[in-house]
């Protein structure tokens, strides 16, 4: 693996990178994490992905014991020491809740561990954005926000793994997915949108999903755009009458969905509002990293 890993604060490449087996972390996925991407070798909207990191962690008692700054500084460092250089770099933060004993007690682990996981940031084929992706409506639903809350961007990715293990089954490369009640809620690593009638659709928060950093970023742009935008409970039906689809995330920006499992979404081709999104997203990428100091 071409990577460089920080493990609280020790950089090495990623054979050497290690964390203890009784990191609760490995022993229970006690965790919670965040996916960047740089642009023009500045991580993007970080100040939003240390929000939620925060927001994640509280929302299973773990402190985060860094500043943005310092976290910031060690992300630099990381980068730094990649040998060979980084075009664009892919960023993983893991914090988890650290060593201890083998009990679910928080105060059995007194220090979190902190890893940075630094690659290559090998974009999606062009064709994705160019044709559009396939994705198939899986049959495992998404947490129950009462049993696993999705709002927790957890390192117990057993739902997402297992959704996708379907997906990739059915030869799609997202899986969408629903929640308790059969409404459609997200995929297993990004958020799901659809265009009907000019406006663009997504589904609510409360349906139990992850605020996806890239999902906030369209909704503003589409409002900036004059295209009417809103969030809203959506059912498999709504599918058959989406004039367009796509989906949003870290690596996959805004991606084009042309079909659901046997299902064309309008013409079996990016529609023009997910390609207006998709270029607006760019170029506010390219203006928000050119304007500041390089990494
Ligand atoms: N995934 N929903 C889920 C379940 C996700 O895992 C992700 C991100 C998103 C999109 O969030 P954002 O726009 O903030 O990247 C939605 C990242 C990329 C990952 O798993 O690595």
């Amino acid at each position: 693996m071409n990577a460089t890993i920080s493990v609280n604060g020790h950089i090495s490449d990623a054979a050497h990178a290690v964390v203890p087996v009784f990191d609760h972390g490995f022993l229970f996925g006690e965790g919670v994490y965040e996916t960047l991407r740089t642009y023009h070798g500045v991580p993007f909207l970080f100040d939003r992905h240390m929000r939620r990191l925060r927001q994640s962690a509280g929302l299973m008692a773990l402190p985060v014991p860094f500043s943005d700054a310092d976290l910031l500084a060690d992300i630099r460092k990381t980068m730094a020491a990649h040998t060979g250089g980084l075009q664009e770099a892919y960023i993983r933060i893991l914090l988890t809740r650290g060593v201890g004993d083998l009990s679910y007690n928080p105060t059995a682990c007194p220090t979190p561990t902190v890893v940075i996981i630094i690659k290559p940031f090998l974009a999606h084929p062009e064709r994705t954005f160019t044709e559009g992706i396939r994705l198939s409506l899986v049959s495992i639903r998404r947490n129950h926000p009462l049993a696993l809350n999705p709002m927790i961007k957890s390192n117990n990715l057993l739902n997402n793994a297992l959704a996708m293990q379907e997906a990739i089954r059915s030869e799609a490369e997202e899986a969408l997915m629903r929640n308790q009640n059969g409404d459609l809620v997200e995929c297993s690593q990004s958020n799901f949108f659809l265009v009907r009638d000019g406006a663009v659709l997504t589904p609510p928060l409360a349906a139990g999903l992850l605020p996806g950093i890239t999902r906030e970023l369209v909704m503003e742009l589409a409002d900036e755009l004059g295209v009417p935008a809103r969030d809203e409970r959506l059912t498999p039906d709504d599918l058959r009458t989406a004039d367009e689809a796509f989906i949003t995330g870290t690596t996959r920006e805004v991606t084009p969905v042309f079909r659901i499992d046997d299902l064309i979404i309008g013409n079996g081709a990016p529609g023009p509002i997910s390609m207006r999104l998709l270029t607006a997203f760019r170029a506010r990428a390219d203006e928000l990293s050119v304007r500041r100091d390089k990494v």
